[in-house]
């Protein structure tokens, strides 16, 4: 994992060098200043040199003043490296979603990918700039006064040793034990955001249902046991602080008790004893920091799985070694396609589905919810792909072709379609990067949203805010068929597309679809029979099986479930008009 993630340091390998090598610069100025000092007060001041008090306080200015920059550079370098290493991460993350098929994303929730992104990164560059400059300081420092103090007396030395030894079991259990509460306290951050994002996406139903006490309630549940996991995971690390005091205070009184006794039996004088306790507050500090650098990375531990989780996530759906990159016609056939969500044969939401759809046809399919009709669409410009067996477009199986072709081929309006905020014309130009005014009118003209958008004020420059709130649901279904006419398909699919729009234009734009794109094949999903009667041929689809397949005068007399949803329709139907 370490090796993986720090792949992603890149051109900043360098920063990351040179920090550290300022960092111990600046600690090798800083142990040197008080040495220089104990200089001046015992060979100038003591002795009334003033020339040499002047010398050494010279040196020691620049001394300092080498430190301070070494310090600032050190601090500059690690900041380059720590952002930049953040957003190589954060970069290749966000690539490697944009390749995620459907399943992947069915995988993560959008709220867990956003932490992802955001706070899991963040934690990661703190640690990583403090493992470039307190992790070389600290250990760099703790060397340093352990060389000076077993230099200065052996035996007493060993206190610090232990010292050490102690610290570091604590630590260690500390690590292994908080690890999995951090990882809960990122769960239950993916939880947080998820509350957020889905009150903020949805704030208008929240509110037409008057929710809001609801939901605050559900913010409030989400915040409440995050905080109880951090207090959990923070009384866990607070141990360390009373370890290190002990440790400290032991090591002074050990020194004291012991340093008495050998001056005492003058194996040791004052000024070694003085020294080696200023040692050991050296020595411990050094210590402090190194564990306060652990409980952090302990967390970028955590976070950093979870990166690696994404960054390692490969898209199941992969193109072929040498990809087909043209689609011949728009004929489909689905040869004993099985499909579940989760692999699981069990579970296969599509059961032995066979069809042969030639091109050019129209095509309507009718079922009940959940009978699994937008799962069946899905599968031809393989936005998922099947469990068991194989669907053709253009007589070729959809794998062997290059994604973008048969996606450019293949064009789907998706029943929960999206439009992003700009204008009209750059919404439609998602179609088609290139398509002239002209052609956007023309599908406009089609999709029969061309009236519509000649009342606004500003035409096709009109400002479409994010999701399309400032649309009606039928404008916006009609802006979105155009959108998908506009990549001239071979095969459109539309998934309940006209749901929102009023039968008279839904009549409407079905007729234009038989003027003007003859040659393309047009799958129409609709709860209404109106919407597909006309078709060439209809599907009733019922809990994933097809359950008939012909003209909507042969389903009439043959299939059940088709008569009977036409009898329930036009019934409703002459029970609306007579009621009027
Ligand atoms: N992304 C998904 N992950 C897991 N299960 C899913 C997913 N999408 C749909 N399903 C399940 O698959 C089944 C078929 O769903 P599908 O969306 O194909 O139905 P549908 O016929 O389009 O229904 P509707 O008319 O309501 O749009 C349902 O039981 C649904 O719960
Ligand atoms: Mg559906």
């Amino acid at each position: 994992m370490i090796r993986k993630i720090s792949s992603y340091i890149g051109e900043f390998k360098r920063d990351s060098i040179i920090t550290p090598i300022f960092v111990a610069l600046e600690a090798i100025m800083e142990t040197i200043i008080p040495l220089l000092m104990a200089w001046i007060i015992d060979n100038g001041v003591g002795k009334g040199n003033i020339k040499y008090v002047c010398i050494v306080g010279t040196i020691m200015l620049m001394v300092s003043f080498v430190s301070l920059t070494c310090g600032a550079l050190s601090g500059k370098y690690a900041a380059k490296a720590s952002t930049g290493f953040a957003r190589n991460l954060r970069r290749a993350m966000y690539y490697n979603i944009q390749n995620f098929s459907f399943s992947n994303i069915d995988k993560y929730s959008t709220a867990g990918l956003i932490t992802r992104l955001t706070t899991d990164i963040t934690n990661v560059q703190n640690a990583f700039q403090m493992i470039i400059r307190m992790l070389v300081r600290a250990p760099f420092m703790l060397i340093f006064a352990m060389a000076m103090s077993f230099y200065i007396n052996a035996k007493l030395a060993l206190v610090f040793l232990g010292a050490i030894i102690f610290l570091g079991i604590i630590l260690y259990i500390i690590m292994t034990r908080v690890h999995p509460y951090f990882m809960e306290v990122f769960k239950k951050y993916d939880d947080l955001n998820a509350s957020v994002q889905e009150n903020l996406t949805a704030i208008r139903t929240v509110k037409a249902y008057v929710r809001e006490e609801h939901e605050k309630s559900k913010f409030y549940k989400a915040s409440e046991t995050l905080y109880k996991y951090f207090i959990r995971a923070e009384k866990l690390i607070i141990i360390n602080a009373p370890a290190m005091q002990f440790a400290v205070y032991t090591c002074i009184l050990l020194l004291s008790w012991l340093g008495a006794k050998m001056i005492v039996s003058k194996s040791m004088t004052t000024g070694e004893l003085m020294s080696l306790f200023t040692y050991t507050v050296n020595i411990l500090m050094s210590l402090m920091i190194i564990s306060m650098v652990f409980v952090m990375v302990i967390m970028a531990k955590s976070s950093a799985e979870r990166i690696v989780e994404v960054l390692d996530e490969k898209s199941d759906l992969t193109d072929p070694e040498n990809p087909i990159c043209e689609v011949k016609d728009g004929s489909i056939s689905f040869n004993k396609v099985g499909f579940s969500y989760n692999k699981n044969m069990d579970n296969l939401v599509l059961k032995n589905v066979n069809l042969k759809i030639n091109s050019g046809e129209t095509i309507g399919i009718i079922g009940g919810t959940g009978s699994g009709k937008s799962t069946l669409v899905q599968l031809i410009p393989r936005l998922y792909d099947t469990t068991c067996g194989t669907i053709e477009v253009g007589g070729v199986d959809v794998r062997k072709y290059d994604i973008e072709t048969l996606r450019d081929e293949v064009s789907m309006v998706l029943q929960k379609n999206v439009l992003f905020s700009g204008t009209i014309k750059q919404n439609l130009r998602w179609g088609s990067k290139n398509a002239s005014d002209e052609e956007i009118v023309a599908v406009c003209r089609e999709a029969q949203a061309d009236e519509f958008i000649e009342k606004f004020p500003d035409k096709y420059d009109t400002f479409i805010e994010e999701g399309g709130s400032n649309v009606s649901g039928g404008q916006k279904q009609r802006l979105c068929i155009a959108r998908a006419l506009l990549k001239k398909p071979k095969i459109l699919i539309l998934d309940d597309s006209t749901s929102a729009v009023d039968t008279k234009t839904d009549a409407l734009i079905r007729k234009a679809f038989g003027e003007e794109i003859p040659d393309t094949t047009k799958i129409i999903i609709a709860q209404r029979i109106s919407s597909v009667q006309d078709a060439d041929r209809i599907i009733v689809l019922n809990d994933g099986k097809i359950d008939g397949f012909g003209t909507h005068e042969e389903l009439l007399k043959t299939n059940e479930i088709y008569h009977e949803v036409y009898e329930s329709q036009v019934k409703g139907d002459d029970d609306d008009n007579g009621s009027k």
